[in-house]
């Protein structure tokens, strides 16, 4: 079921790779040779090649699909909570346990909170100013923005919003079951581009189409590229560069998708008639960088929540969808727990504030997210500070990459079975609880 997963889908990136493999050889020897010297002691990890150290071991298992892929990262489990990948010159620390990404993302954020230098998926095709792999200087504006967003009053309307468009997906279900997958597309987007612009999405399919793609070739390119696991090939000349017109294009495209969307949301706002929004209201409204004439950062940062906003929520759906098929049993359990509570023969729709009573649908949520992550490893985290952890040293320049899809599997029983009922403990409705 290829579309429940984009990240696994492809790696057709993999062809620029082809041409910078002898540079890249060439400039590492020189590296390996010339050393590292330092006290770092790192957990431990599987055996790699010289110079390359895991890469190609991981960049195999992601082409090969979320069947090998998965297998890959869940068997660093043996290692322990944590295992090191050793990527080109990087060293990724996988975080295998909710235990230990709380200690080092949640209670060290002030080291730990910083990205990775990207030049390809942050640079090139994000023109540096997606909000996911900003550096923290500038990304503080932004996520201060974000936080009006996604707090106080208005997420209860939001809540509004959201019954609404599940209603009309419904009748789509009814009307062209055919395209199920579509449906759910549309109506992510259509909750996150409302929440975002406050007006409704009003975009052919083909467009809806062309967004996904964005999403998904974005995702794709992080990690997607030699010039990430060794630093200083960015720096040889650029007839040395190889690859590099790739990812031009396809920053170039997503810039060119990007604006498709936003020009008619900006005219709307200059002629006066954009209903209130987080973006009209607060957002424009800002000194630059968001507001004051210049609008390509508030594009980039309105357009990057509704990507990110949608994307993951569809495929989750997409996953629920998987797992209903899989596994009928659990699915016609959330039936009747609906059914307990709304009535038989949808005598009406259950809303949000029915959430509390059917405490099956949460534990679903949360068996979705641990079966099926939308997003199998989160962009590695940069450490700032040299950190003594647990018996182990972490220079400064580490990367810390938190891996759901093994923690998914960790300390679950029959981890591989799809069963929300693991989930019932009394506290399924509390987001927090069992997850990072
Ligand atoms: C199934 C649902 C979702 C999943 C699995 C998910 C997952 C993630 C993950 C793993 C990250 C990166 C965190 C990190 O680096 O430590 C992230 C970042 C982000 N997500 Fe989500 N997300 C979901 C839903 C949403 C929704 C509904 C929105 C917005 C309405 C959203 C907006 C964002 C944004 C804006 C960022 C970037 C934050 C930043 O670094 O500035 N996500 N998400
Ligand atoms: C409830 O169960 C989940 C899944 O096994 C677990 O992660 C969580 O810690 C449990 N919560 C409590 C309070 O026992």
């Amino acid at each position: 079921m290829a579309v429940v997963n984009d990240f696994f889908s492809a790696s057709h990136a993999l062809g620029t790779w082809r041409s910078t493999v002898v540079a890249t050889l060439f400039c590492s020897l020189l590296y390996f040779v010339l050393g590292r010297r330092s006290r770092e002691s790192l957990p431990p990890g599987p055996r790699g090649l010289p110079i390359v150290g895991n890469l190609l071991q991981m960049l195999k298992a992601r082409k090969g699909g979320m069947a090998s892929f998965g297998f890959f990262l869940r068997d660093l489990n043996r290692f322990g909570e944590m295992s090191t990948l050793r990527m080109g010159t990087k060293n990724w620390i996988m975080l295998n346990s909710d235990r230990v990404i709380k200690e080092i993302i949640v209670n060290r954020n002030k080291i730990t909170s910083e990205r990775p230098y990207q030049p390809i998926a942050s640079g090139i095709v994000s023109r540096w100013k997606r909000t996911l792999l900003r550096r923290v200087p500038d990304w503080v504006e932004g996520r201060r923005a974000m936080q009006h967003l996604l707090s106080g009053t208005s997420v209860k309307t939001y809540g509004e919003w959201q019954e609404q468009e599940s209603a009309i997906l419904l009748g789509a279900y009814l009307d062209e079951p055919e395209n199920w997958y579509i449906h759910h597309y549309r109506y992510t987007v259509g909750i996150a581009f409302k929440i975002v612009l406050g007006i409704k999405l009003d975009r052919p399919t083909s467009d809806l189409e062309d967004f996904r793609r964005m999403t998904r070739e974005f995702v794709i390119s992080i990690g997607g590229s030699a010039y990430d696991y060794f630093p200083w090939l960015n720096k040889l000349p650029s007839w040395l560069r190889f690859g590099r017109k790739y990812w031009e294009d396809m920053g170039d495209w997503h810039y060119q998708t990007l604006r498709k969307w936003w020009v008619p949301f900006k005219q709307t706002v200059d002629k006066g008639a954009a209903p209130p929004s987080w973006t009209r209201d607060y957002l424009m409204n800002q000194t630059p960088p968001f507001g004051g004439g210049e609008d390509e950062e508030a594009m980039y940062l309105a357009l990057s929540i509704v990507s990110a906003g949608s994307d993951n929520t569809r495929m989750l759906l997409n996953a629920w969808v998987m797992s209903a098929i899989s596994y009928p049993g659990a699915f016609l359990k959330a039936r009747e727990a609906v059914e307990k509570v709304v009535g038989k023969d949808a005598t009406r729709l259950p809303d949000l504030s029915d959430l509390q009573k059917i405490t099956y649908i949460s534990a679903t949520i949360k068996e979705l997210l641990r079966w099926r992550p939308p997003v199998p490893v989160v962009p590695a985290h940069l450490l700032t500070e040299d950190l003594d952890f647990e018996g182990y040293y972490f220079p400064a320049g580490t990367e810390f990459v938190i891996s759901p899809f093994a923690v998914g599997r960790r300390d679950y029983k029959d981890a591989e079975s799809f069963d929300p009922d693991r989930w019932m403990n009394g506290t399924e409705t509390n987001l927090l609880d069992g997850l990072w």
